[in-house]
């Protein structure tokens, strides 16, 4: 089977309203809570992709059966000794560096050692971030030199402590908060802002977590060994699925949107601000707030007169999964775009910083780059025409789909290699995009 798509016509002005699939952070934090509630807990509308199966079959190998019904996912989660691991075993993360990492954060009380594996992406990205202050808790951890194969042997001693998240990372915050859980006593994490999705889950469910939010940090205290029950919950729309469609929405000619039901975390606004500052004119109706996550829904129209802007460095963490996107705008908006500081989009499933840059030039657009920094100096008469060829040679979901909205606002006879990785977060993509009449083979 062919693996690449061949776009030729960029798409046909549309107006329609659409779902996208459920957000896979809050899928993978579902799966991994509802694995430790004592009883059953139904999750409607989880993300069916791989980083969630790989989720899922994890647990399963730990022992907590679950099983899909009509509509929803049923897990049988038994409490917070639950897992099974009076054997060693080997755990297949895929893509997924958010199973990975918040995963090791549950297995801080394994009997026994417990091997994380990953594919070739996820097998060179950094895991010392979450090892280290796992340690500290009384896990007994090895690696690959920091990478995968990451080992981890639990211990019935845990001892709390406290940390300062410094990079902004939620995968990292969020594997000391599932480790807190089963430790007794109070871990205290000072993190840097970053999405809040587990602190907001554990708090619906009765969970003794105080968040103090202050303006760039959050001050977190836990209060382990607390137990709580299966649950029921029903996974938003992702916005960082949802992002695609508004850049492809914004860069088209007269088209409209509506995207549904899509969470509106402000941790993971970004995208919609900075397009905004960018002249887009995004609108949030019917917003109401399911179990702590605001709800709702986005009006975008298309935009001709797109302008370049600096973005503040504090948006960077709230728009981390959209750069790429960010970056296609800015270089079909009318003058220079400046964005600072995004050393850790190089570390994500692909290096995204360096991979953007070759893009843009490919594209014919100017970038000057200074390290982490970046200048864009976009052209609002931005028209293509001739090949490009995308070989997406380190698989990345975002790459694909990204290299995909700029084939169908930009034109050009494009070939984009490596569609399957789509599987690992939005495997519904092609057919929603073909759904609003893009051409693609
Ligand atoms: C995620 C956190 C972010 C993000 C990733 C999902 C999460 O990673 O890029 O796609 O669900 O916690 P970092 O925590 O490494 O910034």
């Amino acid at each position: 089977m062919k693996n690449y798509v061949i776009i030729k016509k960029k798409i046909k002005s549309f107006n329609n309203a659409i779902n996208v699939s459920g957000d896979k952070s809050i899928s993978i934090r579902c799966v991994l809570l509802a694995s430790q509630g004592i009883g059953s807990s139904k999750i409607y509308n989880l993300l069916e992709s791989e980083d969630v199966i790989n989720s899922l079959k994890s647990i399963k190998k730990l022992g907590i059966n679950y099983k899909k019904i009509s509509n929803y996912y049923l897990i049988k989660g038994l409490g917070p000794n639950g897992f099974n691991t009076n054997k060693k075993i080997s755990l297949n993360a895929g893509n997924s560096g958010t199973f990975a990492r918040l995963i090791l954060g549950l297995l801080v009380n394994a009997n026994n050692e417990i091997k994380i594996i990953g594919d070739k992406s996820l097998s060179i990205r950094d895991f010392s971030r979450v090892t280290e202050p796992l340690k500290k808790f009384g896990a007994i951890i090895s690696s690959n030199k920091n990478n995968l194969p990451v080992k981890i042997n639990g211990t019935n001693f845990l001892r709390p402590i406290n940390y300062e998240e410094k990079l902004g990372s939620a995968q990292c915050k969020s594997a000391v908060i599932l480790a807190a859980i089963k430790t007794p006593g109070v871990t205290k994490i000072k993190a840097k802002k970053s999405r809040d999705h587990t602190e907001l889950l554990l708090k619906n469910l009765g969970f003794p977590i105080k968040v103090n939010r202050k303006k760039n940090f959050d001050f977190i205290e836990i209060n382990g060994q607390n137990n709580f029950k299966g649950f029921e919950y029903t996974v938003p729309g992702d916005i960082s699925s949802s992002a695609f469609f508004l850049v492809l929405t914004l860069l088209s000619k007269e088209s409209k949107l509506k995207i549904k039901n899509v969470n509106v975390n402000k941790s993971r606004t970004g995208i919609i601000k900075i397009l905004n500052m960018m002249n887009a004119n995004i609108l949030l109706k019917n917003k109401k707030i399911y179990k702590g996550e605001a709800v709702s829904d986005i009006y975008i129209k298309s935009k001709n007169n797109l302008k370049g802007i600096r973005c503040p460095k504090s948006l960077n963490s709230s728009a981390i999964d959209e750069f790429l996107l960010i970056f296609l705008v800015a270089a079909k908006s009318k003058g220079i775009s400046s964005f600072k500081n995004l050393t850790e989009l190089n570390k994500k499933e692909s290096p995204r910083l360096d991979i953007a840059v070759s893009f843009l030039k490919r594209i014919g657009i100017k970038v000057i780059r200074n390290n982490d920094d970046i200048k864009i100096y976009g052209n609002s008469k931005l028209e293509l025409s001739g090949k490009f060829i995308i070989n997406n040679f380190k698989k990345d979901h975002r790459v694909f789909m990204m290299s995909c909205i700029a084939a169908l606002t930009l034109g050009g006879k494009w070939k984009i290699y490596d569609k399957d990785s789509i599987n690992s977060s939005f495997p519904k993509f092609l057919k929603l995009i073909k759904k609003l009449g893009a051409k693609i083979n």
